[in-house]
């Protein structure tokens, strides 16, 4: 494919690779976009390159006013011998394929997602981090671009990719504000869709939690403000006894695919991990009983962070270290980063 003349980037990479800390998340956007149009009329055109600069969003657009956007999340790294491989990108094609019949935007064929994914890697390959030091991140978007002020499905839709490479490092703490008057998600609502409107919804949380002093937010569940969701834009787990537990994807819970990823890798470690609604209370009590051990959330991005406290202005229940939180991590690296770990079928080669 023809590229179009370098665009210059928002920052420019530095000329040696900086240290994972340093490179961070986003702060590096790759400097074209891979995109596909759809056409009520006609289905989806060809695969083409964009300057990420160029592209346009018009105001009255169906994803500017009404937030008819969909979006997934993943990562791209090297291996040992500098072969790029994507990891779980099936899944999050599958992903992006349910939060846009969720938010009735046209669905994306999985072969299209993946070859658009595969593009973007090539395009960007002078982006993905050396191996061990990071990864290149993915940010598949889906959204209405026809201008509409009515409000119903549009005619017009662009599947877009940006890229950003990131660091990856080692698990950052942080203590949670468990919220008790704004909520996430509900019964019914867009929780599991990977839409901007959740997280349109989180800034305000996210904001009352460092007024407090804290890092991020508990999401709590609607009804009841007991009952642990995610954990800021990351899935939950927590460590009582020698069990791990998880909320259960309930409709309102993002279905993470880090969160699958640990739950295999602690099954293959013989640790039994439950999917099981925790509440406040519970955590309270084990905490009193001395069971509670440590938790963590995960993510695409994030990939694992520590859970040192969550509090809601009554209590602080606190989180021990007991190894678990190093040894997923490390799990997950490998996983990540070496194609065939384990026997498992998560990595895909891009071929250069
Ligand atoms: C991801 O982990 O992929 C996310 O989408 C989180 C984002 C809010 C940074």
């Amino acid at each position: 494919m023809q590229l179009p003349p370098e665009v210059p980037l928002l920052a420019q990479l530095p000329p040696d690779w900086p240290a994972p800390e340093a490179l961070g998340f986003g702060q590096y956007l790759g400097p074209y976009l891979v995109e596909c149009q759809h056409r009520a009329e006609g289905g989806w055109g060809a695969p083409c390159l964009t300057p990420r600069a160029a592209s346009p969003l018009p105001v009255a657009s169906g994803a500017t006013q009404y937030g008819l956007s969909v979006f997934e999340g993943l990562k791209a790294y090297r291996d040992a011998s500098d072969g790029i491989h994507l990891f779980r990108a099936p899944e999050h094609a599958q992903r992006l394929q349910r939060s846009a019949e969720r938010l009735h935007l046209p669905v994306p064929p999985q072969a299209l997602i993946l070859q658009l994914c595969r593009l973007a890697v090539q395009v960007h390959a002078d982006y993905v981090p050396p191996h061990g030091r990071g990864s290149l991140y993915l940010r598949p978007t889906l959204f209405a671009e026809e201008e509409c002020l009515g409000l119903r499905p549009a005619m017009r839709h662009r599947l877009s990719i940006v890229v950003t490479p990131c660091g990856d490092p080692l698990p950052k703490s942080v203590r949670l504000w468990a919220e008790p008057e704004l909520i996430r998600a509900a019964p019914g609502g867009l929780g599991a869709a990977k839409t901007g409107a959740n997280y349109a919804a989180g800034i305000g949380g996210l904001l009352r939690a460092k007024e407090r002093g804290y890092d991020d937010v508990a999401w709590l569940d609607a009804a009841t403000h007991t009952q642990l969701g995610e954990a800021g834009t990351m899935n939950l787990f927590v460590q009582i006894g020698d069990e791990v537990f998880t909320p259960p994807l309930d409709g309102t819970i993002l279905a993470g695919i880090t969160r699958d990823c640990v739950m295999t890798l602690l099954a293959e470690r013989g640790i039994a991990c439950h999917e099981r609604v925790l509440t406040l209370a519970a955590l309270t009590q084990a905490g009193t009983e001395g069971t509670l051990g440590s938790a963590f959330g995960t993510g695409t991005a994030a990939r694992i962070a520590r859970i040192t406290a969550i509090g809601d202005g009554q209590r602080e229940i606190r989180f021990r270290e007991t190894g678990l939180i190093e040894s997923v991590h490390a799990a997950l690296k490998r996983a990540q980063e070496t194609p065939g770990d384990g026997g498992r079928a998560w990595c895909d080669t891009v071929e250069p």
